[in-house]
Parts: C-alpha cells; sequence; structure tokens
C-alpha cells in the first residue's frame, strides 16, 4: 500500500542543494526486518535522507503501523509498506539497495554464531527473493553472524546466476563507529575528525580495529591499544549486557547502517569519493571474504584498499593472522550451509 505522497516540492531547492549531488536523485531502499529494534530507527533515518524517493518496508508482522507512522515525516520519500512472504516480491522491485536486518538478536552468554541456524534460513529466502526481483541492487547484510551470512547470501546469489560481488555488502560500519567514538574518547579528539579503519569480520576477534591506521594520525602506547582493541571487540557484548536479555543494539546499528546506505546512495549518484569499512569479498588476505575499506561507486565496490594491511604493528599482524583461523570457519560454514540445501 502507498503511504502519504511524494513531497520534493515541498524543499526548497536551496535547501536540497546542501546535501545533493544530484538534485534528480530517486532511489528507492528496501528494508528487510523493518518492525524490528534495527529495523525501525534505520526506516526513520533513512526516511530522512533527499536521495530517496521511495522507502521499501517490509517484515512478517506489524509493519502497518511504522509505515502510517513514518508516512507523516514530511520528508521527500514516499513509505510503502509489504507485510509476509506473498508481498516479499513487490517489496524489492525496482529497487536499487536493499537492508537486511532480519533476524534474531543475542541475549547474554550467547555467541553471534548462536544465531547460525535461524538467521542463516531468514537470510537464505530474503536473498533469495532480492535474487528474483532485484537482482542488480547492492544487498546490505546486518543479520547475524555477518561472518557466515555474507558467504550464505553469495552462494544463493551463485545458484541464481546474479551474483557480483561488487554488490554485497557485509555491514560493519558499527565497529568503526565504535572504535571512533573509544579512540577519540580516550584521546580527547574531536570525533568528527577521527576515522579508524576495521578489519577482518564481524565476530570477537575477528574484529581488528587498526589503530596503528587512524587518521589523523594518533600514537597509543601497548596498554591503551590492548585495552581499546578489546573493548571495540566486546562492544557488542556490552550492549547484549546492559540490555540484558532485552536484545542487542539497535541505536548505534541503525545510525551505522543509515550511514552506509548514505554512503551508497551518494556513489550511486557519482560522488568519487566514498570510502566505507565493510565485509566483502575479497583477495585480501587467504580468506575468500574479508573486511576492509572499500572505495565505492556506480556499480559498488570500485576497489579494495589494501595499503590498511601493509606496515602493521606487530601487535597488529599477530591478531590478523590470530583472527584467521576463526574467520575462515564460519566462511566455511556458510558456504557448506547454503550448499547442502535443496
Ligand atoms: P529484532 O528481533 O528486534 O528485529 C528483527 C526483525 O526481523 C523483527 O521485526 C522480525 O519480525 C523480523 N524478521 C524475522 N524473520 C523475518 C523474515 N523471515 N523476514 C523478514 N523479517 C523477519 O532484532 P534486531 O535487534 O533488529 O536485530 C536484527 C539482527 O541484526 C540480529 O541478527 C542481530 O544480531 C543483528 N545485528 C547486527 C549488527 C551488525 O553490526 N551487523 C548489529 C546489531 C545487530
Ligand atoms: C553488535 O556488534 O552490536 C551486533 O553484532 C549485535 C551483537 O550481537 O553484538
Amino acid at each position: 500500500a502507498l503511504r502519504g505522497a511524494a513531497a520534493p516540492k515541498a524543499h526548497k531547492p536551496s535547501q536540497r542543494s546542501q546535501y545533493h549531488l544530484n538534485p534528480q536523485a530517486s532511489y528507492k531502499v528496501a528494508i528487510l526486518g523493518a518492525a524490528g529494534g534495527i529495523g525501525q530507527p534505520l526506516a526513520l533515518l533513512v526516511k530522512m535522507s533527499p536521495l530517496i524517493s521511495a522507502l521499501h518496508i517490509y517484515d512478517i508482522a506489524n509493519v502497518k503501523g511504522v509505515a502510517a507512522d513514518l508516512s507523516h515525516c514530511n520528508t521527500p520519500s514516499q513509505v510503502l509498506d509489504f507485510t509476509g512472504t506473498s508481498e516479499l516480491p513487490n517489496s524489492l522491485k525496482g529497487v536499487d539497495v536493499v537492508v537486511i536486518p532480519a533476524g534474531v538478536p543475542r541475549k547474554p552468554g550467547m555467541t553471534r554464531d548462536d544465531l547460525f541456524n535461524i538467521n542463516a534460513n531468514i537470510v537464505k529466502t530474503l536473498v533469495e527473493a532480492a535474487a528474483d526481483n532485484c537482482p542488480g541492487a547492492f544487498i546490505h547484510i546486518i543479520s547475524n553472524p555477518v561472518n557466515s551470512t555474507v558467504p550464505i547470501a553469495a552462494e544463493v546469489l551463485k545458484q541464481k546466476g546474479v551474483y557480483d560481488p561488487k554488490k554485497l555488502f557485509g555491514v560493519t560500519t558499527l565497529d568503526v563507529v565504535r572504535a571512533n567514538t573509544f579512540v577519540a574518547q580516550k584521546k580527547n579528539l574531536k570525533l568528527i575528525d577521527v576515522d579508524v579503519p576495521v578489519v577482518g569480520g564481524h565476530a570477537g576477534i575477528t574484529i581488528l580495529p587498526l589503530l596503528s591506521k587512524t587518521r589523523p594520525p594518533v600514537s597509543f602506547n601497548d596498554e591503551e591499544v590492548q585495552e581499546l582493541t578489546v573493548r571495540i571487540q566486546n562492544a557488542g557484548t556490552e550492549v547484549v549486557e546492559a540490555k540484558a536479555g532485552a536484545g542487542s543494539a539497535t541505536l548505534s546499528m541503525a545510525y551505522a547502517a543509515a550511514r552506509f546506505v548514505e554512503s551508497s546512495l551518494r556513489a550511486l549518484d557519482g560522488d568519487a569519493d566514498v570510502y566505507e569499512c565493510s565485509y566483502v569479498q575479497s583477495d585480501l588476505t587467504e580468506l575468500p571474504f574479508f573486511a576492509s575499506r572499500v572505495k565505492l561507486g556506480r556499480k559498488g565496490i570500485e576497489a579494495i584498499i589494501s595499503s590498511d594491511l601493509q606496515g602493521l604493528t606487530e601487535y597488529e599482524q599477530k591478531a590478523l593472522e590470530a583472527l584467521k583461523p576463526e574467520l575462515k570457519a564460519s566462511i566455511e560454514k556458510g558456504i557448506a550451509f547454503a550448499q547442502k540445501q535443496p
């Protein structure tokens, strides 16, 4: 159902041009799992983007109320709601970016891998639908365990004959957001300036912040490196424990995912200077998937940035070697799951 009316005329050209590379930009974004803890605030943030003409929100339940609510925001995009598997195909038709935060979150005491059995099937089903209905779209996978759900998505897209590794992304932006926040706090830096690349994967020790590559350059003593690295790696668990059974990060995740959506839209719109960290098919290491900075362009990933992995400190080099067996196992688990499915 169509909710609200497109109101681009309500925005004065002078206001729009502050944000717009291209005042005609009118991308369509679908959020699958949009009624959830991440989905709702993410939909709100995406609704605020001036680059979007339509926001498609899909969930298995409770989506109509979210759509009615969102549609009253007087920002340009139309909100269309889709409920249940019968409406899934239409939620994806004509879409440029598909964001998938559908699935169960952790409770205290669980690892992200403990979510595999439920979330693997959810991601598989949703990516199959994306392959059938919007094969050229960018796909952003948020559902955990990301280290395995992205390889599952790749296999599903291969089985459907539409896999483009340049357009499949595991969303690890939250790791960067956290690293930037914690480093700025620790070093009394202006947050806006701090950028820490985070590589590897998105679980425990596979999350590797490269503090030595922080921009602008900052020096850390060994104790600071150890403390910051461990905090960034455990930040998800910090939130899970604070929420005490009520879920995992949703607000900071929505913020991070909205940043990644906005970066993707800017890239689609021709901005030639868009870089984000993401977990993608990669040849930076011997592992088939690896998170690193990537350059985004109109066709997806234009380049995987290798320079961050050069000249690592001894601490980072050891941590990189230490994460590989766990990340490899998670990748293989995802691939095996997708390949044994009928
Ligand atoms: P939530 O339970 O609040 O919301 C999940 C939503 O998914 C619900 O609305 C549910 O109805 C929906 N859903 C379930 N099955 C579905 C299906 N088959 N199709 C469509 N929608 C379906 O959970 P949440 O807090 O929003 O977290 C969602 C996922 O995101 C979890 O797996 C969590 O671990 C993950 N997560 C990832 C990151 C990251 O950095 N990548 C950060 C935070 C959370
Ligand atoms: C996070 O990093 O916050 C997410 O992956 C959710 C979780 O389970 O920690």
